[in-house]
């Protein structure tokens, strides 16, 4: 069941997915004409799942932890998601630096170019309780989803898929393939939240960049919460209120995990443990919220 909204916009089906803010041509552009280069760093998520604090978080290390790229322009044309509208135009425009791309596009419609390339993927993964919890909150402010009526019917589509970009399991089962290859690096927004400093030193030496400990100081503080809450270009108060209406609730929304305890009942909670059982039971890696 979905519920529809006033003045709702328009998600595109493609290839048996609904996408937000694209068109089948951008789709087709993402996943079979951009031309992945050796150095391009991907951030893939579902959404989220801590996709925006990564953008944060790569645009300060590519500038040695200096705040003025992430404070005078916004975060989708510093790390531009792929998949959506216009994203060629945006791309292309990245000529003299670095590209760090985002993307929510499951692993079978992802760049196929991505393939015997040597650019990276940073996956990052979160709790799917606080995934389901963020997205119910999300989908009441973001125009291109249903308004959720209660939180028990968002989380019968959140188990079965039925929402914008698909199915977590899905999302994740099919990512997680990568894990053990070079260019992959499996994150997750609980390591974010642990231990920030030795995250942010991992994914540096990932991506092949050496920070001394005072610009990784200043990463740490312009990637926390409450920089990027009252930063306009990373908190999305520049999308129009008729998409994003943050009138009431906000993006950057409560930035913690384990808020899944606060909204699920005893019966949600153990019914989501069954089913996240049944279906990651093959995939061959220890998750970390198992
Ligand atoms: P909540 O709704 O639980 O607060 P995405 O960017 O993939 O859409 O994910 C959004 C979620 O990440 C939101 O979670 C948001 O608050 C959280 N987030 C964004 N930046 C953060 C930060 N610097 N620290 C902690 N959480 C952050």
């Amino acid at each position: 069941r979905t519920f529809s909204r006033p003045n709702m916009a328009e998600c595109v089906e493609y290839r048996g997915y609904r996408f937000p803010a694209t068109t089948v041509k951008d789709l087709e552009f993402a996943g079979n004409e951009l031309q992945v280069l050796d150095d391009d760093v991907f951030n893939v998520t579902y959404p989220k799942s801590g996709t925006t604090w990564m953008i944060e978080i790569l645009s300060l290390i590519h500038t040695n932890g200096d705040p003025t790229w992430s404070k005078e322009t916004p975060n989708w044309s510093r790390v531009p998601w792929i998949e959506i509208q216009d994203s060629e135009e945006t791309i292309k425009k990245i000529q003299d630096r670095r590209r760090y791309l985002s993307s929510h596009l499951p692993r079978q419609l992802f760049c196929k170019s991505f393939t015997n390339s040597k650019a990276k993927v940073i996956y990052t993964a979160r709790h799917p309780k606080d995934v389901a919890v963020s997205f119910y909150h999300f989908s009441k402010i973001n125009k291109f989803f249903a308004y959720p009526e209660s939180f028990d019917d968002f989380l019968k589509n959140f188990l079965s898929g039925n929402l914008p970009y698909g199915s977590w399991f899905d999302h994740v089962k099919g990512w997680l393939e990568l894990v053990g290859t070079d260019n992959f690096l499996f994150n997750t927004y609980e390591d974010l939240q642990k231990d920030l400093r030795g995250t942010l030193k991992r994914i540096c030496a990932f991506i092949g960049k050496e920070l001394d400990e005072a610009a990784l100081d200043s990463v740490m503080e312009n990637v926390s919460f409450h920089i990027m809450k009252d930063n306009r270009m990373a908190n999305f108060s520049l999308v129009p209120e008729k998409i994003m209406d943050q009138t009431q609730n906000r993006f950057m929304r409560k930035g913690i995990a384990g808020d899944w305890k606060n909204h699920f009942t005893v019966a949600q909670s153990e019914y989501f443990d069954k089913v996240f059982k049944e279906k990651m039971a093959d995939i061959g890696v220890k998750l970390p919220w198992d």
